[in-house]
């Protein structure tokens, strides 16, 4: 079992959220400006309740060899950078309803797969990941889904993101935690994307890809907080 290193932090962020949404209720109970959950407006809140229990870093990788299954997570905040950066470069009020869809490419227990399901009510967001065990966690955490219309918009299958019956046709956003990647699977993905998603499509990744730039521009770097780093630096492309 792998994990990207300085997983601890991960802890720290989940902690010093639990912290932030008991101390936003109080504040509302004082008569504070109302919360997220009050307004109907949704937060990330749910993700520590859908996930408690649930880790992604002690799975079973036993003949899996073939792939690099090392763990690490986009965190909480990461998950609202990571979606107010795909809002910025691909709004979803520009999108045709049959491309609202999201992709996490080795989506690991689905967390970003579902914060990003809960912070935007119209997109679908898939997760693809190979580990069985991963999938398992976040299938635990789908059905732990209270919102009938969050849960519908999620879902999760395992297998090799390169599979050619995989398609990334419908996409608008990609993302894709690819920072231990090796060459060779960072030139098939690289050229799948070209290949198959339509123009506009934003794809964020952790590690540079190396596009047909006829095909794909960089268009921004952004920080994206991850388990392994607060200040991870992320990769922003779009599709021609
Ligand atoms: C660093 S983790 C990222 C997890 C998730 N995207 C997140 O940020 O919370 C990368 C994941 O990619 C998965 N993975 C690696 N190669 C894959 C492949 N070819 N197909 C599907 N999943 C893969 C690994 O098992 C691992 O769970």
């Amino acid at each position: 079992m792998k994990h990207l290193r300085n997983a601890k932090t991960y802890k720290a962020i989940g902690g010093a959220s639990t912290v932030h949404a008991a101390t936003a209720n109080t504040a509302h109970r004082r008569g504070a400006p109302k919360t997220a959950r009050a307004t109907g407006k949704r937060g990330l809140h749910d993700l520590l309740e859908l996930y408690n229990g649930l880790s992604g870093f002690h799975a079973n990788t036993l003949g899996l060899g073939d792939f690099k299954t090392t763990y690490g997570e986009v965190s909480e905040p990461g998950i609202h950078a990571l979606s107010e950066k795909f809002q910025t470069y691909a709004p979803l009020s520009k999108i045709p309803a049959a491309r609202k869809n999201f992709y996490d490419l080795g989506s690991g227990i689905g967390r970003a797969v579902v914060g990003i399901a809960i912070l935007n009510s119209e997109i679908q967001a898939h997760g693809i990941e190979i580990v069985p065990d991963r999938i398992r966690a976040a299938r635990e955490a789908m059905n732990r889904i209270k919102h009938k219309d969050v849960a519908r918009r999620i879902h999760i299958s395992q297998g090799n993101f390169l599979e050619p019956n995989t398609s990334y046709r419908d996409a608008c956003w990609i993302f894709i935690s690819n920072i231990l990647f090796n060459d060779a699977t960072q030139k098939e993905l690289a050229e799948k994307i070209e290949r198959e998603v339509g123009p506009g499509t934003v794809i964020i990744c952790c590690k540079e890809l190396f596009f047909d730039k006829t095909k794909v521009e960089a268009v921004a770097t952004a920080t994206i907080p991850m388990t392994w780093s607060k200040t991870s630096v992320c990769y922003i492309y779009r599709r021609l």
